[in-house]
């Protein structure tokens, strides 16, 4: 049996490595046995810092708590499968028993009932994913790879364990494309075959799960390559049929990669629906079950196409350009910023950058003072004010007293 101790070290922070070995001695007092599994393996064998801890146990039902309580710590949070988010020695971690699963019909969500290591890993979806360590002191870093993970991961290869299992989650379907682009693997042949041919279950998927899985493919700093992959495979389109990613929107999610401040998914969705026919947007919302948030970018995406021919119009002046750009959602704007070359773009750069700051240096008890009377008045005046800044009429406080007097007809 090979064993990774030294490149669990290597991979693991000093602060997880202090955690799990705090779990191994309290779950060998609690008389459990206690595996780190999935991604924290796979990405300590590919030479890369382990992002979460997922810990699975065979213990009974309330080991979660028993083990909180034995590290001083907490549940954060528990799910109806059993898994418990787990925090102690200031480290978070997921903790499962290890179960197996069956799934009444596709897409539905699995049942589960308490099963062996073995049976947990088989139950996984890519062989890279289905490795465990026991995490115990004199057998620390002893791989269980039953599934030739080891093997896979020099290959480059993303490989399901067993011909059910897209169509058992059809959302592994997205994430193979997630690892495939993440670390540039291909998918193994007899995979991309089962992948082509349960496509379809991608529609059993609920909007909450696809959403989901979306999400995590938005935070990926590969997104545009597993993008294209989603698009290549055709399940862009099981997904939904309006849903697409032409090669320039996919070079703009790649530009976004490497932007310091890279403003999240919600930009990355923006650019991804740049193209989205306007009449299709409904259906996509309903089909994704997408929030205000969601929805709101996907729709400002849409209007804001409009809006380019109006800044591009001779002479706007810089307070006209606030108006036309204001009421949109600030991600939808950013990527709209970084998808355009052209004056509009310059535009949209100049007013998330510079007009949307621009505040008057008088307040609305300076308004008072100089004789402005209360009420809706001062609102308004300051609005003169702001709009006056923005055009540079006005750039001293003196400057903006006055423009006060000047509308109070005072001198
Ligand atoms: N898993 C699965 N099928 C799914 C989702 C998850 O088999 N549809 C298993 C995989 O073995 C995975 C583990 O559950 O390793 C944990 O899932 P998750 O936290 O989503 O993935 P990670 O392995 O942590 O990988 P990532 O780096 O993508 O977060």
């Amino acid at each position: 049996m090979p064993n990774l101790a030294d490149m669990l070290n290597t991979a693991l922070s000093p602060e997880q490595a202090q955690l799990l070995s705090h779990v191994a001695v309290e779950s060998a007092r609690l008389g459990a046995r206690v595996y780190l599994v999935g991604g924290a393996i796979r990405d300590a064998l590919l030479g890369r810092p382990v992002a979460d801890l997922d810990v699975t146990a065979s213990g009974g039902p309330r080991f979660g708590f028993a083990l909180a309580d034995a590290l001083g710590g907490e549940v954060v949070s528990s799910s109806e499968f059993g898994t418990h988010e787990l925090r102690a020695d200031g480290v978070a971690f997921d903790l499962a028993m290890a179960r197996t699963e069956s799934y009444a019909e596709p897409g539905a969500l699995p049942s589960v009932r308490p099963g062996s290591i073995r049976e947990d890993l088989a139950r996984r979806d890519f062989t890279i994913n289905a490795m465990a360590v026991e995490i115990l002191a004199d057998s620390w870093g002893d791989l269980q790879d039953e599934f030739g993970g080891v093997e896979d991961l020099r290959l480059g290869l993303v490989r399901t364990l067993h011909g059910g299992s897209f169509r058992d989650d059809a959302t592994r379907i997205v994430r193979a494309a997630r690892y495939a682009g993440r670390y540039a693997f291909q998918l193994d042949d007899d995979t991309a075959r089962l992948l082509a041919r349960d496509l379809r279950h991608l529609d059993a998927i609920s909007g909450d799960r696809v959403r989901h899985e979306l999400e995590k493919v938005f935070d990926e700093p590969r997104a545009a390559a597993i993008l294209r992959l989603l698009r290549d495979w055709g399940a862009l389109r099981a997904i939904h049929s309006s849903l697409r990613a032409d090669d320039a929107t996919l070079a703009l999610i790649d530009d976004l990669a490497s932007e310091p401040e890279r403003g999240g998914r919600a930009v990355t969705l923006s650019l991804f629906v740049s193209s989205l026919p306007a009449e299709a947007a409904p259906a996509l919302e309903r089909r994704l079950n997408m929030g205000a948030d969601w929805a709101r970018v996907v729709r400002d995406t849409i209007a804001l196409r409009d809006v380019p021919g109006r800044l591009r119009r001779p002479g706007l002046l810089p307070s006209e350009a606030d108006d036309l750009l204001r009421d949109y959602d600030e991600h939808t704007l950013r990527a709209a910023a970084l998808a355009g070359e052209d004056m509009a773009a310059d535009w949209v750069r100049r007013y998330l950058n510079e007009l949307r700051h621009v505040r008057p240096l008088l307040d609305g008890n300076d308004l008072l003072v100089l004789g402005v009377e209360r009420g809706p008045s001062v609102g308004e005046l300051l609005r003169e004010l702001r709009r006056a800044r923005q055009d540079g009429h006005l750039r001293t406080r003196d400057d903006e007293v006055a423009y006060v007097r000047g509308r109070l007809g005072v001198n």
